[in-house]
């Protein structure tokens, strides 16, 4: 097995879905931060933050007397965050480029520690896992907004669909990636000492001219190479799949559903009182 560092790469157009999906799950980024403690002032870090992410919610939650740090190990994406940052005047924002395995920043000082769609999409998700838990203060938390593919299927179903998912399935797997970790987040979480564990599942279906309708389309194509280079299909083949599928989207009975994602989170206990 040949470990895949990270799946999704960072084309320009990657790096725009990306964008976009700030946008789109700011609700249930929402969500989640209002069932956890963030005071103003609160000292708080997400994990792959990506282009934007959860950062702006986040920078507004702590205010000017907080800290938000958001850390990324593309450092392209660093880039483009800075510039997102500066483009909304957010200066409680910290941008740093770095691998949330080891992060090197001090250990025990964030109220609040936080990864969305990172965990899914990389090999040894514990190790980062572990240095979440590790940043945290004692009696700070730790949270988590993570994918499972099981539901991502169309109705009426569509072979070309279900072949080109099988394909990315064994790619992942093969690079060292769980396509399915969503639903063991919480369980990785308590290995890991967190306790007062906490799940939400969220589902959603992606009808005709819904922004995230073509997202497993673009997921195939960010993984294209790979799949191709490593010999897992011909290129004819998946690009013939490709246009089923586009065209099975266009049509308009058909509906897409989302993947199952697993909002978890956790708190680190206390230290223990000498
Ligand atoms: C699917 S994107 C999600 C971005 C953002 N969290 C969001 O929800 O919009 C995953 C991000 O994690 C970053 N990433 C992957 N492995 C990482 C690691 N070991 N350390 C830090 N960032 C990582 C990728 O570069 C990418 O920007």
């Amino acid at each position: 097995m040949k470990e895949t560092a990270y799946l999704l790469g960072h084309s320009a157009t990657e790096e725009q879905r990306l964008r976009r999906q700030t946008q789109e799950l700011s609700a249930e980024a929402s969500w989640l931060f209002d069932q956890l403690d963030i005071p103003a002032g609160a000292r708080v870090i997400d994990l792959g933050c990506g282009p934007s992410g959860v950062l702006e919610d986040l920078s507004a939650r702590v205010g000017s007397a907080g800290t938000v740090v958001g850390l990324e190990r593309s450092g392209d994406t660093v880039a483009l965050a800075r510039a997102f940052m500066a483009e909304r005047g957010l200066h409680n924002v910290t941008l740093v480029e770095g691998d949330a395995r080891a992060t090197g920043l001090p250990h025990g000082s964030f109220d609040l520690v936080h990864a969305r769609l990172v965990l899914v999409n990389v090999p040894r998700p514990e190790e980062i896992v572990r240095e979440m838990v590790a940043l945290a203060r004692p009696g700070g938390m730790v949270a988590s907004h993570e994918a499972d593919y099981s539901s991502h299927r169309c109705d009426p179903p569509c072979e070309a669909w279900d072949r080109l998912l099988d394909v990315y399935q064994e790619n992942s797997r093969d690079g060292g990636i769980d396509p399915f970790l969503g639903r063991r987040t919480h369980r990785m979480f308590r290995e890991a000492g967190l306790t007062d564990i906490q799940v939400r599942p969220l589902v959603h279906v992606y009808p005709p001219g819904h922004s995230r309708r073509d997202i497993f389309v673009r997921f195939i194509e960010n993984v294209r190479p790979a799949l191709i280079e490593g010999g897992r299909i011909e290129a004819k083949e998946l690009d013939a799949l490709l246009a089923t599928v586009v065209a099975h989207l266009a049509r308009e009975d058909v509906l897409v559903i989302s993947h199952l994602f697993f909002q978890v989170w956790g708190r680190k206990a206390e230290a223990a009182s000498s």
